[in-house]
């Protein structure tokens, strides 16, 4: 890890002056689309800090949208990704291959639940990993249809647009998007008709019903679930609801899909979030943590599947880039090292407790509707008092009162009111509690 002091440091307003001249030159550079959630522009990161280019330095409690889990300048990332760098960037795997892409399939096949004999094939991003896993899926089946849930994220390209819930601000105006793809209820708990407890049995009952009364299910090459929903707002299907939609799957022929992008590689307390409740995916997909900030992504399911599509229909000029991969075999080697997924279980036990208490004391505490998520993937669940009305004006408030404090938290949820926390699992406790009184004092000020 870089030698960064591991304490946060207000010097100046944030954005500091030298981070307001790069946005200037930045404005007038850069595509307006792309935004930027604290337009604070990055000198050094490591541990659970960012250092801007006015010296503030602050938490981090997004690790760049759950991708530097180990850091964002892991020791072994960056020991690794150094000596690659100097060996050779880049051959492509389609012209010569060589050894990291190979080790790192192997390190997926070993790491992704269940023991049946698994193969994989690298990407660049998350979105093009599940590009990759809807082709390899109807390969197999040779069925068109992809079934996706209310309040799924799976990226920006055209494909994953379509499979995506929310549109504004991924599609508006982007259209028109890929066909046969198909959206079915999510058992999302707290916003359940009938309460919680009944969501698992009478969400997965609808969606099954939907699937074989809409589509049919022999016309269903692919069912994809986030484990955990991300962009969506950190909701974690309802008990029971995952197993009889794998189920529903298995009995159906069709390839279940776990899109792990950002629920992976121990960020919730597990390799996969899929695992607690036994489900072993046909297909996973996997991206964001699994190099320590290198752009890399798989897909890794049953060997029979994974090798149904032709050979050369897979690939692309950069996929499973040899630094990226040398990158993710430094993550992975510092996730057993440092028994990540013992420290992201520490990092919910004192997050859900801290924000428990807050509750409780605050004067208007059940604004704060939910407290939800797993290991370092915990979200609050914003709404108007007294009501389950979503209020994105406080989740915003509050993400800004955070950021003035140098506190870096990020929002999200179909209706924009999730403040979501997702810290590098290598943070240290007391910046961790530093972060959570800042949340603390935050909501004083709303
Ligand atoms: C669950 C999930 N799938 C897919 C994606 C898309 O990944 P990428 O932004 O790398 O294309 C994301 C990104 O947030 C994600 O969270």
């Amino acid at each position: 890890m870089s030698d960064i002091p591991q304490e946060r440091r207000v010097l100046t307003a944030i954005p500091g002056p030298k981070s307001a001249e790069l946005q200037a030159r930045r404005v007038a550079a850069v595509a307006a689309g792309v935004g930027s959630t604290l337009p604070v522009f990055t000198a050094r990161a490591g541990g659970g800090i960012i250092e801007d280019v006015d010296g503030n330095r602050l938490i981090d409690f997004g690790s760049g949208i759950a991708v530097t889990s180990v850091g964002a300048s892991a020791e072994a990332v960056v020991r690794r990704a150094s000596a690659q760098l100097a060996d050779f960037t880049h051959t492509c795997f389609m012209v010569t291959p060589y050894e990291g892409y190979v080790e790192v399939c192997e390190q997926l096949a070993e790491l992704t639940p269940g023991d049946h004999a698994k193969k994989s094939a690298l990407f660049n991003s998350g979105a093009e990993a599940v590009e990759n896993a809807v082709k390899i899926a109807r390969a197999y089946t040779k069925r068109t249809a992809v079934v996706v849930f209310d309040h799924g994220y799976h990226g920006r390209t055209n494909l994953t647009m379509a499979l995506t819930s929310k549109n504004m601000p991924y599609k508006q105006g982007f259209g028109p998007f890929a066909p046969e793809v198909y959206r079915v209820p999510v058992a999302y708990g707290y916003r359940w008709p009938t309460g919680a407890e009944n969501a698992g049995a009478e969400a997965s009952a609808q969606a099954i019903d939907e699937i074989t009364k809409q589509i049919g299910a022999e016309n269903v090459a692919a069912i994809i679930i986030e484990p955990v929903l991300g962009e969506g707002g950190f909701i974690e299907p309802a008990k029971g609801f995952l197993p009889a939609i794998a189920q529903f799957a298995e009995d159906n022929g069709i390839v279940f899909v776990a899109d792990e992008i950002q629920s992976g590689f121990c960020r919730t307390g597990q390799w996969f979030a899929c695992e607690d409740e036994g489900i072993v995916p046909d297909l996973i997909t996997t991206a964001k943590g699994i190099a320590g900030g290198l752009p890399l992504s798989a897909v890794t399911g049953r060997a029979e599947i994974m090798d149904a599509a032709h050979a050369g229909g897979l690939g692309g000029t950069y996929g499973g880039n040899p630094v990226a991969c040398a990158g993710a075999l430094g993550a992975i080697e510092t996730m057993r090292e440092l028994d990540l997924n013992g420290k992201a279980k520490r990092i919910e036990e004192i997050m859900k407790g801290r924000l428990a208490e807050m509750r409780s004391k605050l004067p208007n505490g059940d604004i704060i509707g939910d407290i939800r998520g797993r290991g370092a993937m915990i979200a609050i669940e914003l709404v108007k008092s007294g009501t389950k009305d979503p209020d994105a004006a406080a989740a915003g408030a509050l993400a800004k009162a955070c950021h003035a404090e140098g506190l870096l938290v990020l929002t999200c949820g179909t209706y924009g009111n999730v403040l979501r926390f997702l810290p590098p699992l290598v943070i240290g406790e007391d910046l961790l509690n530093e972060g959570l009184d800042i949340i603390e004092q935050a909501f004083a000020t709303i």
